[in-house]
């Protein structure tokens, strides 16, 4: 794992993933100064404040441990790529993780802390931090499940009634719009080069790791009151899905990948 974690020599190879690390740096910002905290937490009038917190809580945790999940995957993933411009975009990476582990906490200890877990959403998360290639770190991290919380980051943000809420996915979605360009920068390079069983190989754990994401899918915590009766929860998780999809399938198609490879 450890045979790429010293180069004998400083150069950025690569100008598109060097472009994205400068782009990085320009756009750094401070989850303590530039959100600003003193906004009352609101909720819709038409929903029950301790119904809507509830559901706010479970759908923000599962955003908070998957940052947690990033933020470790993305510092496993710097000894392991062989050229510097990669590993010095993803060091930028490691703290834009901190910063949405930072918001998503803070937040979310405003609403009452933490709540369960998706055991579906864990599952994939702990098979990504056992992966021992980058390429299934990558391809599993930066490409499916960030996208997934990309398209869910867009949707929450033009759907919440909460200003401090759509201040902190407006400034975590840019950030995570340049790691899922750099996922699929890094993957479309290595895979290029990749053998025609090396990328049956990737596409057969990405189909693993897509299955999981679908089971996760129809779960809800169990310790959740009962949906305000006028939310359409299956009917949104429906056309969720289906965009979430087209989007997934426009992405890996970028690569060179599909699910069903
Ligand atoms: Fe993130
Ligand atoms: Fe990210």
């Amino acid at each position: 794992m450890n045979e790429n974690a010293f180069l004998d020599r400083f150069e950025l190879h690569e100008a598109e993933e060097t472009r994205l690390y400068e782009m990085a740096k320009a756009e750094q910002w401070n989850a303590t100064t530039d959100i600003d905290w003193t906004q009352p937490i609101r909720t819709s009038p038409k929903i029950d404040r301790d119904t809507a917190l509830a559901w706010r809580r479970s759908t923000l945790s599962q955003f908070w441990y998957g940052e947690q999940a990033a933020l470790a995957i993305c510092a496993q993933l710097i000894p392991m790529v062989p050229d510097m411009s990669a590993k010095l975009y993803l060091s930028s990476q490691v703290i834009d993780e901190a910063r949405h582990v930072e918001v998503f906490g803070r937040y979310l200890n405003l609403i009452g802390g933490p709540s369960a877990l998706n055991p579906h959403l864990e599952g994939l998360l702990r098979t990504l931090l056992d992966a021992t290639r980058p390429e299934e770190k990558l391809v599993g991290m930066q490409v499916l499940a960030e996208g997934l919380a990309l398209d869910s980051f867009q949707d929450l943000k033009d759907a919440t009634s909460d200003p401090l809420l759509h201040q902190i996915l407006d400034k975590v979605t840019k950030d995570e719009s340049r790691h899922m360009g750099f996922g699929i920068l890094y993957l479309k390079r290595r895979l290029a080069k990749a053998s025609s069983a090396r990328r049956a190989e990737i596409g057969g754990a990405l189909s693993g790791y897509a299955r999981m994401i679908a089971e996760g899918a129809r779960w809800s915590d169990p310790q959740l009151p009962p949906p305000p009766a006028h939310w359409d929860l299956k009917g949104a998780g429906e056309s969720f899905g289906a965009h979430a999809l087209r989007n997934l399938h426009g992405r890996l198609a970028q690569i060179g990948l599909s699910l069903a490879a």
